[in-house]
Order: C-alpha cells, then structure tokens, then sequence
C-alpha cells in the first residue's frame, strides 16, 4: 500500500532550498479517511490535501509543479515524517525516502517527475552518539562507522598510533587505533596529523584493551582533511590560562573548558524556553535598538549614521558631522530622526505583550556602557525577561525560584560528562551546590531585615551599610554564602529611591515591591519586581523624579486601557552560566566577550 505526497515547486528549473524549507512535523497515514490535513509551513503557503485514500497533495497552484513520492506504508504507517526541502525524514532522523521509486502526479501542470532522494546529510556519527549511550559504547561495538573531527593527541607507539579525535559533540575523544595495516598510516608517519589537524577516520568499533575507555576505533582508514603547524597551533595540551585563551576566542571552544561551557551554555538556552513553553508562556522579540530610554537605566550606546556610517569612514571629519546652528548634533539628520540607543532591557516592551497575551518571556541580547572591569559585568550580555500577568510579587518570586530549579536540574540530568567535568577541575563541589539548589526551598528577607543583618556582620566592608544604601556585592555575596550557607536569597521591599519608576510602591510610602535573587559566588543573578498598575500612582512617580512624561506615552496607555497587576523579572543568563559551571570570570561564559576596551573577534 503506498501513499502518495505531491511536493509543489515554483515551475522555475531552479529549486530554491530556501522556499521549500518546511518546519512543521506532520503525520503521514496512508488510510487517513479522506480529509484536509493542515501544515504550517513557514516559507511557502500551502496545505496537504489527502485527494484520495492513499493520495497526499499540495493543493494546485499556477505556475507550480507537483511531484510525487510514494511512500511506503510499512514504512510509515504510525510514524511521523518531517520534512525538510526536499528531503523527507522521520523525527528519528533516518531517511524513509532513500531509493523508493517516484512517479508524476495526475496534476494538469505536471509534466515532470521528479527523483526525491534523500541525500543524508550526517555523514558521520557524533561520538556523543557513540560514548553517550548507556554502556559508553559497547552496545556499538562491531558497527564500521566513520568520526570526523580535530585531533587532540597523536602518540605513535613502535607499530600503531593512538589517535585522539574530539569532535565538540561530547567532552570525551573517540580513541583511533592507526596500525600499519591502516590506509594513510603514512600520514601519521611523515608527521602530518599533529593536534589540531581534522581528520576523518573510518573503521570498526571494538572493545577496548585500556581502562580509561570502553570502546575504541581500530581505524582501516585514516583521512587528513585539514593539516596544523604544529610549531605555532596555540592550543597545545599543556594548560592555558584564562586570559591567554581570551585572546585566542577563536580557537578556545576547542579546549576542554570551553566546549563544556558552551555545551552547558547551550543547554541551558534549551531548558529555558522549555520552562516557559511547557508553561505557556509566548516568547516575544524585544527590540535591540531602541529610541526611548523608557526604562530610566542609563549609560547605553548610542546607535547613530552620524558619525561614522561605515568602518570604511572611520577617519570622518568632525566638521562632517551634522550640527545645529548653536553647535549641536542635529539629530534630525540621523537615521531614526532622533537618537537611538541599543536596548537595556526588554521589559517594557515585554510588558506591552503581557498585558495582551498574559504570560510571556523575551530571551535576547542587552547592553549596558557601564564602564565595569569585574568578573560580572559585560556590555553585552543576555537577558531573559518573563513577565507574568494578573500577577503579584509573590508569584514573581514563585516563578524565579521553580525557574532556577528547573534549569539547574536539566543541566544535572542531561550534562552529566561536563558537569563532571567542572566537579573535578573547575569547582570542586559543584555537584553538591547545585544539587542542593535544585532541592531546597529558597530563602527570602526583607532589604530592611537584610541592611540589620549586614549591621551586625562581624565582615568589615568596602561600603559601609545603612538602610538605604543599594547593596553591593560584597553584601550580597556574605548574605547568600556566609549568613544562608549557600542557598539562594530572595531579598525584597527595597527602599524606592534606589528602584527604578515602574516598581509598585509599598504601602509604607518608602519602599517598593522589588526583588533581587542572590546566589553565591554571583551576588545578584535576579532583579525583578511587581509593576506599578496604578496609572494614577505611576504618573505621580514619573514626575517625582523629573523624567519626562511624554516619552512614557505607551508605557502610561497600558495603564489607561484595561490594566492588571503584573511582575516579571530579569536575568542574566552569562551570570547563570558563571553559577552553573563554576566559572569564575563572566568574559568565560559568552562566546565573545564585549567589555571596556575589548570588542576583538
Ligand atoms: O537588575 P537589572 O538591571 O533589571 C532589569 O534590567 C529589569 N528591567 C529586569 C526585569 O524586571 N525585567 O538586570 C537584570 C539582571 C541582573 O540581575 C544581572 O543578572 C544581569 O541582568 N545584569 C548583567 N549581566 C551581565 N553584565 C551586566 N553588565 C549586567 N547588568 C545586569
Ligand atoms: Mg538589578
């Protein structure tokens, strides 16, 4: 029993892969009764007609083509097929396509018929496919499999070389056993596969003799496909430091710190949206440049074509620069009309998309021109930003802490190698830290119980504190890792002079409904707060503090037009990589570190 797909293409000869690039999953059964089935396709607009009981078809349009596919039933029957371009797989990645005969559809304008093959675009296994599954390997062991990736090690022995390849899908390398039977043992003879080389390397998956593996690849082939200088590779086995790796970003995700980091980094990103998607929340795409500085933050970067619009014009005149006839930068003249600036935060936008679609999340890059050379500031950082209407703080508090705890977890059941990893050479314990975190209840004080706290620390510090004062981190690290035995602190009710306008004022009259998370090592990994509802209240604030009024005409009509209670919180995702890993310095937790003076790579 087949069924038949119809795939219509633009009748140009050329097949654009871009426009034929569906993204949905989508089940295919041949004996569905007859009916419409629906895809979302991001690219072209088009739905699948099952035309028959076993016909699937695009629906015809002028100027397209149909093709068909005839799948076969035993095949697909109970699976669900994704399809990609022209390629069409199941969600197990295995091209179902391959070699099935293709006939032309019974559509006025086909006249061709088209081959669908699936050309397999993994042309390798992943080690991570090889060592991750749960006996690390021996469950493989007789397959003929081919690795790619850089060799980290090449030891030659009297007869053989071990060959170590990493190829960034794991921490472990895949041990290559190279013989003098294997063809291109030469290579490794004329010295030509040094650490860093890329290479492929085909062969059987045996049972290892070592100890420090389960399985290794007896290589009958060995390929160079990108040879090193051995004399100037940077990345040599020896430990690198820190700063010296800083400048060579391009060449550090090779090492082991780097990889995990970026793994564990990625993952997290992963868990993130998971978290809120599993919750309901829409992801929304805040703005990066932005022509109001609504949120009151200060010290952003200014995006102009004043001066200069391209790097090529960097040594523009200052007399070039459009000026107003008191000496002014005429920023009619620039590209918004008005001066513009790369966003702080997304958080008023977030809160646009709150207070119409109820609980949402923005998960984007923000900038800050802080002038900061610490181990916890970047100007260009990450920010997840949910916001959560019909919502107090204390479901603000609620939502931060269950957050943390998922995302920690994930990392600890699905990085189990890399965690490992920072356990042993990054932070010793950190197993236990995080373990504790994703477990126990966080702690929560007031900033006024906090300010007695740090009034009667033993600690002499830098700042001296009094109820007022914002915290630094030198307090909020005792707090969290001395007074709290390094369990997070949720630290609320802060005074409202040291707040931003939009924080929901206290009944007191003296402090807001802010919340800051603290974990240790970090200081402050959270800020967040309940939002000021009161339209009445927030206008009084806005003039309190001399901000202009017009500016926040948006931000106030959400107040005017049907507003609720709302919170949400912001937080730095590069911190929350530094506490999941255990890396000391920020610079270490972002692929490319932007800070004063560096913006290299
Ligand atoms: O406390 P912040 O400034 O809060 C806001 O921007 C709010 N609009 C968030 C919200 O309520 N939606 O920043 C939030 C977090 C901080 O807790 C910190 O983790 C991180 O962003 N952060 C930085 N991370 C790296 N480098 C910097 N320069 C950072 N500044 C803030
Ligand atoms: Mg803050």
């Amino acid at each position: 029993m087949a069924a038949h797909l119809h795939f219509n293409h633009f009748s140009s000869h050329h097949i654009c892969p871009a426009r034929l690039f569906f993204t949905s999953f989508f089940a295919v059964r041949p004996l569905l009764p007859a009916q419409r089935a629906h895809l979302h396709m991001s690219r072209i607009n088009a739905s699948i007609t099952q035309s028959s009981c076993s016909n699937f078809s695009l629906g015809h349009k002028e100027n397209y083509r149909s093709y068909t596919v005839h799948l076969q039933q035993r095949e697909t029957l109970g699976k669900r097929l994704h399809c990609t371009g022209t390629r069409l797989v199941d969600t197990e990645e295995h091209a179902v396509e391959e070699g099935i005969p293709c006939t032309s559809s019974s559509s006025p304008s086909s006249s061709h018929s088209f081959n669908l093959r699936v050309e397999p675009f993994k042309k390798r296994l992943r080690i991570a496919e090889i060592k991750g599954g749960q006996e690390e390997g021996l469950e493989r062991v007789g397959e003929q499999i081919t690795i790619r990736g850089w060799t980290r090690t090449c030891r030659l022995q009297k007869s053989f070389c071990f060959l170590e390849v990493n190829d960034g899908s794991c921490l472990s390398n895949l041990q290559c056993i190279v013989g003098s039977d294997t063809e291109g043992f030469g290579l490794i003879e004329a010295g030509s596969v040094s650490t860093g080389a890329s290479v492929a390397v085909e062969g059987q998956l045996v049972e290892s003799q070592g100890s420090k593996q389960k399985v290794e690849l007896k290589a009958s082939k060995l390929h160079l496909i990108g040879g090193t200088d051995a004399l100037t590779y940077p990345v040599q086995k020896k430990r690198l430091s820190r700063e010296y790796l800083r400048s060579i970003a391009h060449l550090r995700p090779r090492t082991n710190t780097f990889g995990a980091v970026s793994r564990v980094r990625n993952a997290l990103a992963y868990a993130t949206h998971k978290f809120f998607q599993e919750r309901g929340f829409i992801w929304v795409a805040s703005p990066i440049i932005t022509a109001s500085d609504c949120e009151g933050a200060g010290e952003q970067f200014c995006v102009t074509t004043l001066v200069p619009n391209s790097p090529k014009d960097s040594s523009t005149p200052i007399q070039s620069i459009p000026s107003t006839k008191d000496g002014l930068l005429d920023w009619s003249k620039d590209f918004f009309g008005k001066p513009a600036f790369l966003t702080v935060s997304g958080q008023l936008n977030a809160e646009i998309y709150a207070t119409a679609l109820s609980d949402v999340y923005t998960f984007g890059p923000t900038f800050r021109a802080e002038n900061s050379n610490t181990t916890r500031h970047l100007a260009e950082f990450w920010m997840i930003e949910p916001e959560l209407a019909f919502a107090d703080l204390k479901d603000d508090m609620a939502c931060a802490a269950s957050y943390l705890q998922y995302v920690v977890r994930y990392i600890l059941d699905e990085c189990k190698e890399d965690m490992q990893f920072f356990d042993s050479w990054i932070e010793k314990g950190i197993l236990a830290r995080l373990n504790d975190v994703a477990m126990k209840d966080f702690r929560h004080v007031t900033y006024t119980d906090a300010v007695n706290i740090l009034l009667k620390a033993e600690t002499k510090f830098e700042f001296p504190v009094k109820w007022g004062c914002d915290l630094q981190s030198e307090h909020e690290r005792y707090l969290t890792e001395k007074v709290f035995n390094g369990t997070p602190l949720i630290v609320t009710d802060y005074p409202k002079d040291i707040k931003a306008f939009y924080m929901r004022q206290n009944d007191d009259g003296k402090t807001v409904a802010a919340m800051d998370v603290l974990v240790p090592r970090v200081g402050e990994l959270i800020g967040g707060s309940q939002r000021e509802e009161r339209l009445d209240v927030l206008e009084r604030r806005i003039e309190e503090l001399g901000l202009e009024k017009d500016s926040y005409w948006w931000y106030l009509d959400l107040r005017r037009y049907g507003t609720v209670p709302h919170a949400g919180f912001g937080l730095g995702f590069e911190r929350l990589v530094q506490f999941s890993t255990g890396i000391d310095n920020i610079r270490d937790a972002i692929p490319f570190p932007r800070v004063p003076g560096s913006a290299e790579f």
